[in-house]
This record gives structure tokens, C-alpha cells and sequence, in this order.
């Protein structure tokens, strides 16, 4: 009996609901109709905060989002990302350099509290190694970039030189960067050999006989008095270096100053005898060394090194 009525009633219920839910005669505000134009596209109730353009996100708003984010280009596709604040931060802080300056090498994209060794202020300011271009490569319409360009590197200097600091105000510290090679020279006494060419090999006449080699390295954090696992080796082949022939190598206290690998005068602080007597005239003697500051050992020049650095460091026998 009470199934046979159950469907009615639910349809009587149903259209009451209906009838009294669609009441054209309720008003509800549309939060748009107030909306004030000239925020019309932004958020209700988010007015444009002026942000301290010394801060990352200051800087994301004013130079990374606008300038370098564009389509094509540090929109994910390579690195530094500029899509985020964050992104921006974890690709530019400390993080090595994918092309780096073939004259002055720099240890990464930015170095918290040293601008002038901070790769993408580099990038803004000069073409690297004349092939390069200068970033922005391209400025989108819209962007204020070449107006306000020597402003906006102003800013990004100063978050740099401030420590670099991450969206909540910490700085990230400095990683100890590796010794940097700076200048290798040859000499017997007060001679001192000449190149052919920059990064062409040192040339030494054979009835030279022994020779002293002098290196010269720089580093961020330490002196070349820090500096110790001092050694060298020597070969014809430039990649084989016989591991029984690591020999050591001396720290002196007066350095011997000439024009290094970047053709600035560099002191010399590391020497080394070897004897010419066991290589041919004609032959080109690959020398490698190693050293340690302390945090990092490293090999310079290594098998990695640029190879015109490598070069850097022969002396071909004449
Ligand atoms: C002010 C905005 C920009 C900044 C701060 C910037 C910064 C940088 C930095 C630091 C690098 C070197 C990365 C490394 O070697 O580790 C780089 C590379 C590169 N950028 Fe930009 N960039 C900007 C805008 C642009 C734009 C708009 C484009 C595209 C039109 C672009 C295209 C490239 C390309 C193709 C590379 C890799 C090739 C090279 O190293 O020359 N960049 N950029």
C-alpha cells in the first residue's frame, strides 16, 4: 500500500524544493559588480604591495618574471629558472656555471656576498667570451628592462652583496670554492722563457738542463701559505700521468710575479725543479699538479680543465 504512493510524494516534495530554491526575487551580490578598475585583473582585495627590490622576491617581480622567464627561454627549458621565486633562488645560489668565462672563470651563478664573482651579473654586463651575447638575448614588449636596467642590476648587487638572502631573510653560505689556476712560468735564475703564443707551451732549449717551473693559484677563502698535498707530475701524453710519478712540490715565501693565464701580473708561489735531461728535443712535456686548501683537493690543470689551460701548462723542448 505505502510503496504504491512513495514515488507521488517524492515528486510533490521534490517540486516544493524547487519552487521555493528558485525564488528570482533573492538578491545575491556580485563581489565583480564592485570591483575597481583598475585592479580589474588582479585578486579582489590584493592591492600591488611595492616589495623591497633587494630581496628575491622584489627581484623575481621586477627583473626575473617580466625579462627572464619568457617563452623559450629561462621558462624551465635550461637552467637558471626564473618561473618562481624559489626556482629562481635554487638555480641561481652557489650552482655551478654551465658556460663559464674562458678568461676569468668564476665559481658559480651567484656567490652569496660577492657580486664581481657572481656569474649572472656577468651576464648582464658583459658577452661572454665575445660569442655569447648579453642576457636578456631578447626583451619582451611589456618589459621595462632598458629603461630601468642599470637600476635592476643596482638591486640585484645588492641582494647579492647582502648574502644572497631565500624568501624568509636566510642567507645561504658561501661554499669554499676550489683553487683557481692563475699563471705557470719557467726559468733558469733570472730567465724566465717565453710562449709563442698565450696559451701556447713555455719554450725551453734542452741544454737548459733543469729548470724551475713556478705555479700560481688563487682561492676565495684561503693564502697559498694554506695551501698543502702540494705535488706535481710531468708526461709527453696528455691525458697518461704515471701515479708513481707525483713528486712534491714547494710553497716559497717570495713569489715570482709575471703576467698569468688571464694577462694580469699574478705572484708565483709554488715551484718545482725538473729535469730536462730524460725528454728529446721536439717533445711537449704535459705537467699537472696538485694541491689542497684545505676543504678542497684538487688537480690543475685535470683532464676536465679547458683545454687551452691544459696547453697553458706545457713546455715544449727545443
Ligand atoms: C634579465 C634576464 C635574464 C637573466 C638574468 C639571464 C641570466 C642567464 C645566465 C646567468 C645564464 C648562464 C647560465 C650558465 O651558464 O650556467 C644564461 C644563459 C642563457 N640565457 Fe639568459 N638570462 C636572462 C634572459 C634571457 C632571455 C630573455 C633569453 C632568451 C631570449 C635567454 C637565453 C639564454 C640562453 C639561450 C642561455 C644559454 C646559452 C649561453 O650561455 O649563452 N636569457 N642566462
Amino acid at each position: 500500500m505505502i510503496r504504491k504512493h512513495i514515488f507521488p510524494i517524492l515528486c510533490t516534495i521534490w517540486a516544493i524544493v524547487l519552487w521555493t530554491g528558485c525564488d528570482e526575487s533573492a538578491q545575491v551580490d556580485n563581489p565583480y559588480d564592485n570591483q575597481i578598475s583598475e585592479n580589474a585583473d588582479g585578486v579582489v582585495g590584493i592591492d600591488d604591495k611595492s616589495i623591497d627590490p633587494t630581496t628575491i622576491q622584489g627581484l623575481h617581480k621586477l627583473i626575473f618574471k617580466p625579462t627572464c622567464a619568457n617563452s623559450g627561454c629561462h621558462d624551465g627549458l635550461f637552467e637558471p629558472d626564473f618561473r618562481t621565486i624559489e626556482s629562481s633562488y635554487n638555480s641561481l645560489v652557489n650552482q655551478p656555471i654551465i658556460k663559464n668565462d674562458e678568461v676569468d672563470p668564476l665559481p658559480a651563478r651567484v656567490v652569496p656576498g660577492d657580486h664581481a664573482r657572481s656569474m649572472i651579473i656577468r651576464r648582464l654586463e658583459t658577452d661572454l667570451n665575445n660569442n655569447s651575447g648579453i642576457m636578456p638575448l631578447s626583451v619582451d614588449p611589456g618589459s621595462d628592462w632598458s629603461t630601468r636596467k642599470a637600476e635592476y642590476i643596482g638591486y640585484l648587487k645588492a641582494w647579492i652583496d647582502a648574502g644572497a638572502k631565500d624568501l624568509n631573510g636566510n642567507s645561504r653560505q658561501a661554499l669554499d670554492y676550489p683553487p683557481r689556476l692563475e699563471g705557470m712560468l719557467v726559468a733558469s735564475g733570472s730567465t724566465v722563457y717565453p710562449r709563442s703564443g698565450r696559451f701556447s707551451p713555455v719554450q725551453v732549449p734542452k741544454s737548459a738542463g733543469t729548470v724551475d717551473v713556478w705555479f700560481a693559484y688563487s682561492d676565495l677563502e684561503s693564502g697559498p701559505e694554506a695551501f698543502s698535498g702540494l705535488q706535481f707530475n710531468h708526461s709527453i701524453h696528455y691525458m697518461e700521468f704515471d701515479s708513481l710519478n707525483w713528486m712534491p712540490m714547494q710553497y716559497v715565501g717570495t713569489p715570482k710575479n709575471a703576467v698569468g693565464l688571464n694577462q694580469v701580473d699574478v705572484p708565483h708561489y709554488f715551484r718545482f725543479s725538473l729535469n730536462l735531461n730524460s725528454y728529446q728535443s721536439g717533445d711537449v712535456i704535459w705537467l699537472r699538479t696538485r694541491i689542497s686548501d684545505g676543504t678542497n683537493k684538487v688537480e690543475l690543470p685535470n683532464g676536465n680543465s679547458l683545454f687551452n689551460h691544459r696547453q697553458y701548462c706545457t713546455i715544449r723542448l727545443l
